[in-house]
């Protein structure tokens, strides 16, 4: 799937720009084991990068403007790249422009090009398109203009360009989408950034995604809420024990005892971030000891967090998980990413996907009447040079 797109869009490069392409970039989606909204919370996440990719095609243009042309949407943009950058009512340029705006920021000099990008990664389905655009158009500016800058301030970057653009997220996707491995998940600890990479080996189970298919419209101003949240959360947490600075040296026990001091919603949004982060750790201990049954409970305890406590999930995403848990052959369900919609990462038995995918299509689109999408996961590399 990735060469046709790899191909279709160098040939569309070359018949709009009359040349071959000088670098193209691949750059990967993600999708999340466990650790969901705990990015910002200090904790540990468990991505990966996966085989949904952006694939941008480049080459200097000699001047001071970048011509860039998203094949998708057949629309096109010019940026003298000498000017500062504004926020657009075209909201797919403004991912764009966030990186160039972070760029001018740290005192980078670059100079005009011409760029195409066409991708495979669904829009709004939770698996990070917007970090993998930020990302592929961030590293391939790097390499055309030897800009040297390290893959994690690469990842940093494409956050603060998610930032600029109105989102106010952690570093998992950017992060994934930079320093993905083929077969590997990647253990961030969010704090320090420091990460190890863990096998993607889950045995007798495949992952499946299933695409709830829903517009998350209330996806930007609800997570800027849990965000503020949680601060306020944190910040109650800290005047009571001036030492804890961070949900992770926090328990349960302690947070139960201020629960009187918090708002109803703060206490559920403190509550599900100290349990999460918890759970990431016990997570990872047993995928690397293979005991994968140990993982998808923990996969449905956080979705039961998600949905009750941090309250991002939503009636179709509920139901699929219910789904799930109903059913022998999946032994760990949740929704992953952001939610309010976008995908349920699934652990399936092995022998019985298409069995699962086709009896919960059936159902969901009886109940829904809503067209379920299917997706099989491949851990891939994180963002790269294509080398033909
Ligand atoms: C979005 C954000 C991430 C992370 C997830 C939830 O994908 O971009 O930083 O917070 O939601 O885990």
């Amino acid at each position: 799937m990735n060469a046709i797109l790899i191909k279709d869009t160098t040939d569309f490069f070359k018949a709009k720009f009359g040349n071959v392409p000088d670098k193209i970039v691949l750059s990967p989606g993600r999708i999340n084991i466990i650790g969901e909204h705990i990015d910002y919370n200090d904790g540990y996440v468990l991505p990966a990068a996966i085989d949904k990719i952006v694939c941008f095609a480049f080459e200097k243009n000699n001047s001071n403007t970048a011509k860039i042309h998203a094949i998708d949407l057949n629309e096109s943009l010019k940026i003298d790249v000498t000017k500062e950058e504004t926020i657009s009512d075209i909201v797919w340029t403004n991912y764009l422009r966030g990186v160039l705006f972070q760029l001018k920021l740290k005192g980078y000099k670059i100079g005009g090009f011409n760029c195409v990008f066409s991708s495979n990664i669904p829009i709004g389905s939770g698996l990070s398109s917007s970090a993998a655009l930020e990302c592929g158009f961030l590293f391939g500016i790097n390499k055309m203009f030897n800009l040297d800058i390290k893959p994690i301030d690469m990842a940093l970057m494409g956050q603060s360009a998610e930032h600029w653009v109105g989102i106010n997220c952690g570093i998992m996707d950017q992060f994934s989408s930079i320093m993905g491995l083929e077969n590997k998940v990647i253990k961030i600890d969010c704090r320090t950034l420091d990460y190890t990479y863990h096998d993607a080996d889950f045995a007798n189970y495949s992952l499946i995604l299933f695409d709830s298919n829903l517009q998350h419209s209330l996806f930007t101003s609800e997570y800027n809420n849990r965000r503020i949240e949680c601060e306020e959360g944190l910040s109650i947490i800290n005047e009571n024990y001036p030492e804890i600075n961070s949900f992770r040296d926090c328990n349960e026990e302690l947070l139960i005892g201020l629960k009187s001091k918090m708002t109803d919603n703060v206490f559920r949004r403190s509550l599900y971030a100290v349990k999460e982060i918890k759970r990431v750790i016990q997570a990872c201990t047993a995928l690397d000891k293979g005991d994968i049954e140990t993982l998808g409970k923990l996969m449905f305890e956080t979705h039961q967090g998600l949905s009750k406590d941090y309250e991002v999930s939503c009636t179709e995403l509920d139901y699929l998980v219910d789904l799930a848990k109903a059913e022998e052959d999946v032994i760990g369900s949740r929704l992953m990413g952001g939610g309010f919609g976008g995908c349920t990462i699934n652990l399936v038995k092995k022998g019985s996907e298409s069995k699962i995918k086709e009896k919960f299509t059936t159902l969901y689109a009886e109940h829904f009447k809503i067209d379920l999408i299917t997706y099989d996961v491949k851990v891939s590399n994180g963002t790269s040079l294509y080398k033909n």
